[in-house]
Order: C-alpha cells, then sequence, then structure tokens
C-alpha cells in the first residue's frame, strides 16, 4: 500500500472461484489446486460454520438474524476467527475462534446445518462478505463455497461450479464421517445433504447457483485426479492467456 492507496498489479495472479453444493469434493479439490498453484486457500463455508459454532455457544437462536449479525461483526471487528492454512491435508484450514482450535468441532453434521442456517441471512453474509473479498483480492488465490462466482468475486479470472450426483455427494460424505467414527446411516447423509442443497439453492440471498461464466465440472463419473487436472487445466489456460 502506498499512503491509502492500493497498488493493484496488472499481472496480479488469479482468482479462482469454486462454488457447488455440499458434498460435491470443494474443500479437497481446492487444497490440492491451492497446492499446486502455490496458492492462498480459503474456505468460506469455514467461516459460516465457525459463526454458527461461536453463536450456537452464546445461545444465540440460529433464527435470530439480528443478534447473529451483531455477533459475528464483533468476532470479525475483534479479529477474534483465524483461518490459517495447515500442512496436514486432511485438516485443510485451522479455524480458530478467540484463539479456540474449532476445525473439528465445525465439522459435523449439525454445524453443517447451522451453517447453512445462519448463512441464509443477509446481514451475517454482508459481515463475511467482507472478509473474503479482504482474503481474496490480491490475487493467487482459491477460495471455495456457494456465491464465490456469483457474488463475492463476479469478476474472479476462473470460475468452477464442481457438482455431482446428490447419491455420490451423500455417498462420499458418509464414508468421510464414517472414518471419523460418526455414525450416521448413508440414508440419513442424503437426507442431510439434499436438505441443505434445498436450503442453499432456496433462500432469497446469494442462492447457490452456477454463475454464467463457470465451468461446470460434474464429478459424478470423475476420479479425484481427473477432477484436479481438469481444473488445474482450465487454470494454467487462463493464466497463460493473460
Ligand atoms: O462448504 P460447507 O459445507 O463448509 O458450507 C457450510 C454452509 O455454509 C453451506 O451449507 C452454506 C453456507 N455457505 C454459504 O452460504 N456461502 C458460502 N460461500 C459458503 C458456505
Amino acid at each position: 500500500m502506498r499512503g491509502n492507496t492500493y497498488v493493484v498489479s496488472a499481472r496480479r495472479r488469479p482468482i479462482v472461484a469454486i462454488d457447488g453444493p455440499a458434498g460435491a469434493g470443494k474443500s479437497t479439490v481446492a487444497r490440492r489446486l491451492a497446492d499446486a498453484l502455490a496458492f492462498i486457500l480459503v474456505d468460506t463455508g469455514a467461516m459460516y460454520r465457525a459463526v454458527a459454532l461461536a453463536t450456537g455457544r452464546a445461545g444465540i437462536l440460529w433464527s435470530d438474524a439480528p443478534r447473529l449479525a451483531a455477533f459475528a461483526e464483533e468476532l470479525v471487528a475483534e479479529r477474534a476467527l483465524s483461518f490459517e492454512r495447515d500442512p496436514d491435508p486432511l485438516v485443510g484450514v485451522r479455524v480458530r475462534v478467540r484463539g479456540e482450535d474449532v476445525s473439528e468441532a465445525i465439522r459435523t453434521p449439525h454445524m453443517a446445518q447451522g451453517a447453512s442456517t445462519v448463512s441464509a441471512h443477509g446481514a451475517v453474509r454482508a459481515v463475511l462478505l467482507e472478509l473474503q473479498r479482504v482474503a481474496g483480492r490480491a490475487g493467487g488465490v482459491v477460495l471455495e463455497g456457494r456465491d464465490i462466482g456469483t457474488v463475492v468475486f463476479p469478476d474472479a479470472e476462473v470460475k468452477f461450479f464442481l457438482t455431482a450426483s446428490a447419491e455420490i455427494r451423500a455417498t462420499r460424505r458418509h464414508a468421510e464421517l464414517a472414518a471419523k467414527g460418526e455414525t450416521a446411516t448413508l440414508s440419513e447423509t442424503l437426507r442431510d445433504v439434499q436438505r441443505r442443497d434445498a436450503q442453499d439453492e432456496g433462500r432469497a440471498i446469494a442462492p447457490l447457483k452456477r454463475a454464467e461464466s463457470a465451468v461446470l465440472i460434474d464429478s459424478t463419473d470423475l476420479s479425484f485426479e481427473q477432477t484436479v487436472a481438469c481444473m488445474l487445466e482450465h487454470v494454467r489456460a487462463a493464466e497463460s492467456a493473460r
């Protein structure tokens, strides 16, 4: 920064936006892409999850939009939320609220549902939007979420909409949960995934939808490696076209 003026380099590295429904594999793919490109990784779902966890613990109802937004604003103003890249590929982003490591606590089906509920409130979204823009505006960044290519960075150089059939997404999510010792059945997991899809796609503000310019990737019949390779090719093509 020079004085009060931000110097934006014309050669800024791209912003890569990855949106898509629950369980599409955005997090694992985003991690791998960020590593391969040496880009920063921003997991915006983790921000909504952290707000759901912190407000739940503070006894604030996830339906109480004004109190949720005021609490989220306080957390941001106090710099009480931190998101730090973890070298462990299974962790991805280490999340702290007021110094407490909540990386695992936010990854439960209950917090997924809580994040989806709090994220439907425009006032909560407005608070986190600012945080997301600050985190990504310098470029050289992979952001994953639901509205990155449509709202947060509509001018992102590369946009993906990553999806897969609900059954495949539930099967993958169920395997992840089982590996962590969670006991949810496959049909419960499928129901959770479908409920969250309906909530995230049906909300009035920044609903989950494919940006017109987003590359659609349906990973139903693709392996993880194939998905990553295809996405990397798009990013590299966009970089070399600049
Ligand atoms: O990606 P995730 O499962 O961690 O996201 C949890 C919830 O947060 C998701 O169901 C909806 C919400 N979310 C959102 O509304 N906008 C984003 N950019 C990211 C997540």
